[in-house]
């Protein structure tokens, strides 16, 4: 069998404003019924490139293909009407004197009973039959989102683009809503490119997370792929909360107050970030303050005093000042776990959960 064809492939996109490189030389490309997440932090150039693939906005250089065909180009642009593709942004605005029944209406042609039929399957897969005729400003926030998403579906677009389109809903309307979007997405066969700044969202969203920094796609790959094999130290600490150690390398190890790292590749003299998440150190209750014992799975202990410990719902996060630099590492436990500022405890690191990366030259 021959590998599935991407329904959207974008080419070597490049965008610059006032001679300021927004979108540098992305490509990217979605296979049908897929979600990807295009995630990164404000400014990266994100909704550009939404914006170009919807034919809003221009590229400098690169294609855009649908299903394998050219729809955008250095000299041929498909005007956005004609692109089959969807759109949904975070202000998506409703029409105020069209009737719900009207708005999800709005971009389809055809016999009128077909779409009244199309009509009454959407808003019943979000659970509005009962606003069909009801008009956008008596419903609520997440019911108008629902009405949009129905709008934005109902002339089964091939490629559905979502600009943070949750973000204006609070948090717990929105999980619910995220998760029922999500649902509707994979019925309706639909491939979607969504923004967002939240990792959070991207993980419970994407089949595939595209991480962008400065206009470039830094990496791609499975959300869990990214959490655990993340490139460099900022794709780490834009998912949690980081502790980083420094150490210089001599022999492919680094030496470090939590024992010996590898530092494959890095040639003696080069130095080093060991980087590890809060939830990835472990408070070594069993030695009780007598002292190093060094292990396989988590090296050597080091000690640190308590500083400050919060509850945080599901887990307790515990700041400590470390005896080997005087500098705060950052632990989260399970459950609750409160002890008092002062405490000595011996602290442990998941060695199979740390990353060692080359300091980058300033
Ligand atoms: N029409 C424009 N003219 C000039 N600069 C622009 C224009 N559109 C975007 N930019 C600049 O391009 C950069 C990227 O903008 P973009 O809206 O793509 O970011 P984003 O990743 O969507 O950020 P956010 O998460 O804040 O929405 C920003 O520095 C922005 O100021
Ligand atoms: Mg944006």
């Amino acid at each position: 069998m021959s590998a599935p064809k991407p329904r959207l492939e974008i080419r070597n996109l490049t965008r610059r404003f006032e001679g300021k490189t927004v979108v540098d030389d992305v490509s990217l490309s979605i296979l049908p019924g897929h979600v990807t997440c295009l995630l990164g932090p404000s400014g990266c150039g994100k909704s550009t490139t939404l914006r170009m693939i919807a034919g809003v906005d221009t590229q400098d250089e690169g294609e855009i293909y649908l299903d394998g065909a050219l729809i955008s180009d250095n000299q041929h642009h498909i005007p956005p009407e004609q692109r089959s593709i969807g759109l949904m942004f975070q202000d998506f605005a409703l029409f105020p004197h069209l009737s719900v029944a009207e708005n999800v209406a709005f971009g389809l042609n055809g016999p009128k009973a077909e779409q009244r039929k199309r009509v009454e399957t959407l808003l019943g897969r979000v659970g509005l039959m009962h606003h069909i005729d009801a008009f956008p400003h008596e419903l609520s926030g997440g019911e108008q989102q629902r009405v949009a998403l129905a709008r934005a579906l109902a002339p089964k677009p091939r490629v559905m683009l979502m600009d943070e389109p949750f973000s204006g809903l609070d948090n717990r309307l929105r999980d619910g809503i995220r998760d029922e979007t999500l649902a509707l997405l994979k019925e309706e066969g639909t491939s979607v490119l969504l923004v967002t700044h939240e990792p959070e969202e991207a993980m419970r969203m994407a089949d595939e997370i595209a991480l962008m920094r400065g206009g470039k796609i830094v990496q791609r790959g499975a959300p869990y792929n990214i959490y655990n094999a993340p490139v460099d130290r900022a794709a780490v600490s834009f998912f949690s909360d980081i502790n980083v150690l420094e150490g210089e390398v001599r022999g492919a190890l680094t030496e470090t107050p939590f024992g010996q790292f590898l530092a494959p590749g890095v040639p003696d003299g080069g130095r080093v970030d060991i980087v590890f998440r809060p939830q990835h150190v472990g408070i070594d209750f069993d030695r009780g303050g007598r002292g190093p014992l060094p292990t396989a799975a988590q090296g050597t202990p080091a000690r640190g005093i308590v500083e400050r410990a919060r509850f945080m719902g599901s887990e307790s996060l515990v700041e400590f000042r470390m005896d080997y630099n005087n500098e705060v590492l950052k632990a989260t436990v399970p459950n609750v776990f409160l002890p008092k500022p002062g405490t000595p405890l011996w602290l442990t690191v998941r060695r199979d959960r740390c990353f060692v990366f080359p300091q980058k030259k300033a």
